[in-house]
């Protein structure tokens, strides 16, 4: 039997990698859990990009050749059967870079990109959360508060604007307690039948 592939998204605060980690512990077996920017040379090429506030043409394109070389382990360990658990995946791109992409249909010009390596995901969970509340759990400076706050709100947006469109997306109020989420989460996989 093949694996399948499950990504989680939502906005920094939302406490998606939490989820991901006990979700994986829960399911226990035949699974593998996995991140991006991911563990690699290339991941950390994607974090110095960030750090030092290389353009946006620049950062998108690590985050996508990160992807490049990361779907190929992927693609093998759905071959293996496991469950493939990955916190943050192509959705990220679309919900975060098309914001700070100056281009006409910067949407576009990320799905062209990865037209040679495009493995979507069977589900996605977006975990959703009021960007405030999201914000007061980063815990962030002040002063850069409302800022952040409003690049969020926009990235959210953007998010929910994917999920509209396609239905492997699942969203979930991210408010509720950490042991809720999980259950509706691991409910949701063995009602598909992924578990
Ligand atoms: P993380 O906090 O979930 O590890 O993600 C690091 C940051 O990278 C987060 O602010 C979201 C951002 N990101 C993108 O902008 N595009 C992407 O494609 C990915 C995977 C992450």
């Amino acid at each position: 039997m093949k694996g399948r592939f499950i990504t989680f998204e939502g906005i920094d605060g939302s406490g998606k990698t939490t989820i991901a980690k006990l979700l994986y512990k829960k399911i226990g077996k035949n699974v593998v859990l996995t991140a991006e920017p991911t563990k690699t040379w290339l991941g950390d090429a994607v974090n110095k990009a960030l750090e030092n506030k290389m353009d946006a043409i620049t950062v998108a394109l690590l985050f996508m050749a990160d992807r490049n070389e990361h779907v190929k382990k992927i693609k093998k360990w759905i071959e293996e059967g496991k469950i493939v658990i990955c916190d943050r995946y192509i959705d990220s791109t679309f919900a975060y870079q098309s914001i700070h992409l100056e281009m006409k249909n910067p949407e576009k010009w990320i799905y062209k990109v990865h037209e040679p390596f495009l493995f979507k995901p069977h589900l996605t969970f977006l975990l959703k959360i009021h960007p405030e509340k999201a914000m007061e759990r980063i815990n962030s400076r002040k002063r850069i508060l409302y800022e952040k706050t409003k690049f969020l709100e926009e990235v959210q947006k953007k998010y929910i604007e994917m999920a509209e469109k396609e239905s492997r997306f699942v969203i979930i109020n991210a408010e509720k307690s950490r042991e809720k989420i999980l259950d509706e989460c691991f409910n949701i996989l063995k009602k598909k039948k992924i578990i």
